[in-house]
């Protein structure tokens, strides 16, 4: 079913489908009946498939990755599909309408995409509305950035607003410095202003009743001197997590014509092409951490595989983005199928 349905989504450029499929989902749950019937359809009951990790109990570890529902307009409809955790955002302080269009790019025959979206959003307040309305149960992660307008000296406090406006309506957050699409934003996962952002951001956090679990988002094209940095820098800022990794700016190895590359143009790649790196990364700050730093996978997992790899690799949870557009909704189903 979903083959024929996503010939027809890839004949629509590439963000008009999202938001399609967007929209058909959340009008689909207007039937009555029909949510009831999705959970059923896609929920795998694998109760040894839970687990808990930096404190969270998660009914499974597959989540959808930062991105895909950036304003948290459809966390609940996604939720039916059998995740064990959605992440919205990433979400900046002001609403910003992102890089101009086209910015989303299919890649077929890598099952692959690039974006350079920007960060396009409607601001953390109007997100924090929608998910003040929120049911208990699904895990929420709340994925925080600075606007393109904010220099990287005046970073942080983008970072701290959208931290106090989402703390009582997320249940863990994400750090995101490692966009390629706003401008120098990859110069802050530098020691420095790293180790600066998140002794801040968790300072804050400590002062709060109950803290909540702050991760870190991270390139996968850093170098193992800067991986060793960031290991060092969770370490020492007592930080819950990393979640590596976010898009690469490498286009190497690629099946896509180099004319066709060029044509597209800047942006990060995601999907197949990443998982390789992804997984390494992973590997080497596990090793690095001797496994005590709670890592949430990412990049290029399509198949129970794929995910089992990023576990073996030393990661507690896994996410898909690029998998779910290729794939379809069945997939997170195969995923938890397979690793039960
Ligand atoms: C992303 N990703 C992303 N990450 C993030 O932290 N904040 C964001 O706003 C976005 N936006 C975004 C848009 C689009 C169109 C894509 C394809 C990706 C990155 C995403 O969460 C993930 O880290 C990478 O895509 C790698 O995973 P996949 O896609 O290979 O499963």
């Amino acid at each position: 079913m979903y083959p024929l349905l996503r010939s027809l989504l890839f004949l629509l450029p590439a963000e008009t489908a999202h938001h399609f499929a967007f929209f058909a989902i959340r009008l689909s749950h207007k039937i009555p009946g029909i949510q009831s019937y999705i959970r059923s359809k896609y929920k795998v009951a694998t109760p040894h498939l839970r687990r808990t990790v930096f404190g969270i109990d998660f009914p499974n570890p597959i989540g959808l990755a930062a991105g895909f529902d950036k304003d948290a307009k459809a966390f609940k409809e996604l939720g039916n599909f059998g995740f064990g955790f959605i992440e919205i955002g990433t979400l900046t302080p002001l609403p910003q309408a992102g890089n101009p269009k086209p910015r989303l790019f299919r890649l077929p025959k890598d099952q692959a995409l690039i974006n350079r979206m920007g960060f396009n959003n409607g601001g953390v307040n109007a997100a924090v509305e929608r998910l003040k309305k929120r049911k208990r149960g699904l895990i929420i992660g709340g994925n925080i950035g600075k606007n393109k307008n904010t220099p990287n000296e005046k970073a942080h406090e983008d970072y701290r607003i959208n931290f106090e406006k989402l703390y009582p309506v997320v249940d863990y957050f994400v750090v995101n410095v490692s966009s390629p699409n706003t401008p120098n934003l990859r110069a802050l996962q530098e020691k420095e202003p790293l180790t600066h952002l998140l002794q801040l951001l968790q300072t804050l956090n400590e002062s709060k009743p109950i803290a909540k679990p702050i991760l870190l988002k991270i390139a996968p094209d850093l170098t193992d001197g800067q991986l060793d940095d960031i290991v060092d820098i969770v370490t020492t800022t007592n930080i819950a997590g990393i979640v590596a990794t976010n898009t690469t700016i490498s286009r190497s190895g690629l099946h896509t014509t180099t004319s066709a590359l060029e044509k597209i143009g800047a942006g990060g790649l995601s999907g197949t092409p990443v998982k390789q790196r992804a997984t390494e990364v992973i590997r080497y700050l596990s090793t690095r951490a001797n496994g005590t730093i709670p890592i949430i996978a990412v990049g290029g997992v399509r198949t129970a595989a794929d995910a089992q790899e990023k576990l073996d690799a030393g990661a507690s949870l896994v996410q898909v983005y690029t998998g779910f557009v290729y794939e379809g909704p069945g997939m997170v189903k195969r995923i938890l199928t397979g690793l039960s």
